[in-house]
């Protein structure tokens, strides 16, 4: 028996795929939940759902997309990009406030494509453009349990290519809950070179999708990148090639069939996050691997990514520090307090970790599994990437601080960030050895570096400071000096 996913609030989504389930599965996945609440408590985020605002349609905003007349040469920067977001008119008034987050009306070109014209939102002047999809009415689409929307949502790479836009060198194709981070798109874009034929982007974080779809295709939620020059390669035998596969699911499997008849493989970002996942992503975004944040999709699906607030508010509190320092946004840095033997993990602009012992970088590095897979599991075997428990010992649950502040000092030219430890009941522990509970705040300082991603990726160091204050932690984070590395005695 397949079923189509549960969250799904009105839409059809290009990348959201459908978990397979069978009585005996919904039985074991029951008991399992029971337990798998219990462990998850930990972080007791609450899960509030997004209330739709009363929305005034109006209609008609044209549909004009700013054309720059540039030179094509310099450095790749947004207005080098062309956004292709698939959205859906049923979710269009929620989805919009997500892209909300991350769009730059006066600096970015693109439009979201939906099957029909709905009228704007509130703040139409802060969103894209809308542009109708042309009628794929006449393409065969013969998947059982998919939505013939992915065929008007593949031809977004070459319809946008159709508007003529000057000095395009990367279309870029998102979710309408795909949340970018533009700056560090751009960095990832930059390395390689636009004249040739490109696609970027990352597969599923699950296993089985990829065995299902494939590990060699770019999934659409977590966002990926076509070079012009393919762009057009593909608009050029995109039709017909869309006909020769009418069983597929989506439309990121139908582009990813097209480029396997172009030959051309996915290079995989590891930046781009798909994030299937279901509950608490705590683990994934306190333990990024040491390459840009470019995206994360499916926030309408995980957990709130702070505790105790509304989804997109709490995504919201991650474009300050972006702001500030994008090229740091959830950066790891482990350091350890030799006085107190803690652990301490550095998410920056996330969250600080103070785990009671010592647990070597290469513990820590590893993703905790806080969340289950798109197939509702928790074994580590339903995932692409090595992982931990989130917590071995009662006495080594992280005491989590979440981002709170950050502010810039110009005259030491350093980020200040706040955070602030969650309370919720920390288990007795009987260990002789400080306790960090009364560690009600970190502070970290650090020096923007926004060229740290054309080095050779490094992991920053951290170093705890002096202070007084007796309920602060102290924490410096920047770059590795010579011959530092984290060395425990
Ligand atoms: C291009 O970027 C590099 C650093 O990545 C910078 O040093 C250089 O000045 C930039 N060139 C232009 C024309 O902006
Ligand atoms: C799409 O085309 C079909 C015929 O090919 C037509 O029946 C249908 O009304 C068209 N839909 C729209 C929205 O124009
Ligand atoms: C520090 O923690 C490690 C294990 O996490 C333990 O083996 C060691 O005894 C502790 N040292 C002190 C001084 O508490
Ligand atoms: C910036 O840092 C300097 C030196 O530490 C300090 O004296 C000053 O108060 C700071 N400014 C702000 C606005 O925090
Ligand atoms: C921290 O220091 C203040 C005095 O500066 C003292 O009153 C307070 O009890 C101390 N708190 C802890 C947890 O030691």
């Amino acid at each position: 028996m397949k079923l189509r996913r549960k969250y799904q609030p009105g839409g059809v989504k290009p990348s959201s795929r459908p978990f397979h389930c069978s009585p005996l599965k919904v039985i074991l996945w029951l008991c399992f939940s029971v337990s798998l609440l219990y462990n998850l408590y930990f972080l007791d985020f609450l899960d509030y759902s997004i209330t739709p605002n009363n929305i005034k349609y109006y209609l008609s905003k044209p549909c004009i997309l700013n054309i720059e007349e540039h030179e094509n040469e310099g450095n790749t920067s947004l207005r080098h990009l062309v956004f292709g977001i698939a959205g859906s008119s049923r979710t269009w008034s929620e989805r919009q406030k997500c892209i909300q987050l991350w769009w730059r009306p006066d600096e970015m070109r693109g439009a979201v494509w939906l099957d029909k014209m709905v009228g704007y939102g509130i703040d139409d002047h802060l969103l894209p453009p809308i542009k109708i999809s042309g009628n794929t009415s006449h393409f065969k689409y013969e998947n059982p349990i998919g939505d013939r929307s992915a065929l008007r949502l593949t031809r977004i790479v070459s319809e946008t290519l159709k508007l003529g836009l000057n000095d395009v060198r990367w279309f870029v194709m998102g979710d309408d809950d795909t949340l970018f981070f533009p700056d560090n798109l751009i960095r990832v874009l930059s390395k390689y070179d636009h004249d040739q034929y490109y696609y970027i982007g990352s597969t599923s974080e699950s296993h089985q999708q990829n065995i299902v779809y494939n590990y060699g295709m770019a999934y659409g939620g977590g966002g990926f990148a076509i070079s012009y020059p393919l762009a057009k390669a593909l608009a050029n035998m995109q039709d017909r090639c869309i006909e020769r596969y009418p069983g597929l699911y989506g439309s990121d499997d139908r582009i990813h069939a097209c480029m396997s008849e172009l030959g051309v493989p996915l290079t995989k970002e590891r930046g781009f996050h798909q994030n299937d996942f279901y509950g608490n992503i705590f683990g994934i975004l306190a333990a990024h691997p040491i390459t840009p944040l470019v995206s994360l999709h499916h926030y309408s699906v995980t957990n709130a990514i702070f505790p105790r607030m509304d989804k997109l508010e709490a995504l919201k509190k991650l474009i300050a520090p972006a702001k500030l320092d994008s090229a740091a946004l959830l950066q790891q840095s482990i350091c350890y307090d030799a006085t107190r033997n803690w652990t301490i993990s550095v998410s920056w602009g996330y969250a600080v970790q103070i785990i009671r012992g010592i647990l070597h970088p290469r513990e820590i590095e590893l993703i905790a599994r806080t969340f289950y897979s798109w197939y509702q599991t928790v074994e580590p075997e339903g995932f692409i990437f090595n992982s931990r428990p989130y917590y071995e010992h009662v006495c080594q649950k992280p005491f989590v601080h979440f981002f709170s502040d950050v502010s810039y000092n110009i005259s030491t030219d350093q980020t200040l960030s706040e955070y602030i430890r969650q309370d919720y009941p920390y288990p007795r522990c009987e260990w002789k050895m400080a306790d960090p509970l009364p560690i009600a705040r970190v502070e970290v300082r650090k020096r923007p570096d926004p060229y740290v991603w054309d080095r050779a990726p490094r992991r920053n160091c951290c170093r705890i400071l002096p202070t007084e204050k007796n309920d602060t932690l102290v924490v410096d984070v920047g770059e590795c000096r010579e011959d530092e590395f984290i060395e425990v005695r």
